[in-house]
């Protein structure tokens, strides 16, 4: 199992419809897809059609208990969901960074799945760490903005400094800008400029603003089970065949 974190701590960018969008795909592509939310907003489960709090979340099990127990099948192709704790109180948590790979260890859950992504929430604590533990790459979506460059450079300095001393396997996978707006100028040069800074084969193709990846949370599905020809539908498509391209997926 390969896993990917969707990891930014800058908030509103972008990691929950990617995690959602990309892991659709991968599971449409056939890839055997985990999702875990380690947000205590919870929002990836509305994405999926899942209005209700679950009894129990992936926070809660950290401690002790077994993930296989809270995994939850969806009306998605090859799309399985490990929902958050909602308000779940982390610093129940203390420091303790791998408290997540213990949990991935115990249930051997790497032999089930072909990929993971996990959502992670827009901050530097514990649940990042634990994240950061178990996984393999980041995919960092940035918000194609001015503002949201500089916090993807501020962001990666932190990522080169902090991932080698919890998971030194962790690697940069890539970043995604998101909301792109392709007859702004602006937003051309802003992904040129992200291009210097992270070498271009680091820097996806750009997903475009779509209002329907928006509403598609609405509906609970993810974009491609409500417009498969749709912006959003087709960029994220296409993040997925790159993503499987990269890690050698075929
Ligand atoms: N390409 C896009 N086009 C239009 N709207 C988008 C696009 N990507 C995300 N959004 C919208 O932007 C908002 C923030 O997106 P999202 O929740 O995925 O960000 P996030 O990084 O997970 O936020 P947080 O840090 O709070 O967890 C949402 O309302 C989402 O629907
Ligand atoms: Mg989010």
């Amino acid at each position: 199992m390969i896993t990917i974190l969707a990891a930014n701590r800058k908030g509103g960018v972008g990691k929950t419809t990617t995690a959602v969008n990309l892991a659709a795909w991968l599971g449409r592509m056939g890839k055997k897809t985990l999702l875990i939310d380690m947000d205590t907003q919870g929002h990836l489960q509305y994405g999926l059609g899942f209005k209700k709090p679950f009894d129990k979340g992936i926070h809660e099990t950290l401690k002790n208990g077994n993930i296989l127990e809270i995994i939850h099948t969806t009306d998605f192709e090859n799309l399985d969901l490990i929902p958050a704790s909602i308000n779940f109180d982390v610093s129940l948590l203390g420091d303790n960074k791998t408290l997540l790979k213990k949990r991935f260890e115990d249930s051997k859950i790497d032999e089930i799945y072909d990929i993971c992504i996990i959502d992670t929430p827009p901050t530097s604590d514990t649940i990042i760490f634990n994240a950061l533990s178990v996984g393999n790459y980041a995919l960092v979506p940035m918000q194609t903005e001015h503002l949201g460059l500089i916090g993807v450079m501020q962001f990666l300095k932190i990522f080169y400094k902090m991932a080698p001393r919890i998971n030194s396997n962790f690697k940069l996978l890539g970043v995604v800008p998101t909301m792109f707006n392709k007859s702004m100028k602006e937003h051309k040069v802003i992904i040129e400029n992200l291009k210097k800074y992270v070498s271009k084969n680091r820097v996806f193709e750009p997903i475009r603003k779509d209002f329907k990846l928006s509403n598609a949370f609405a509906l609970g599905k993810p974009i491609m089970y409500v417009d498969n020809r749709c912006r959003g539908s087709k960029d994220y498509k296409k993040l997925a065949e790159s993503v499987i391209e990269k890690l050698n997926l075929k």
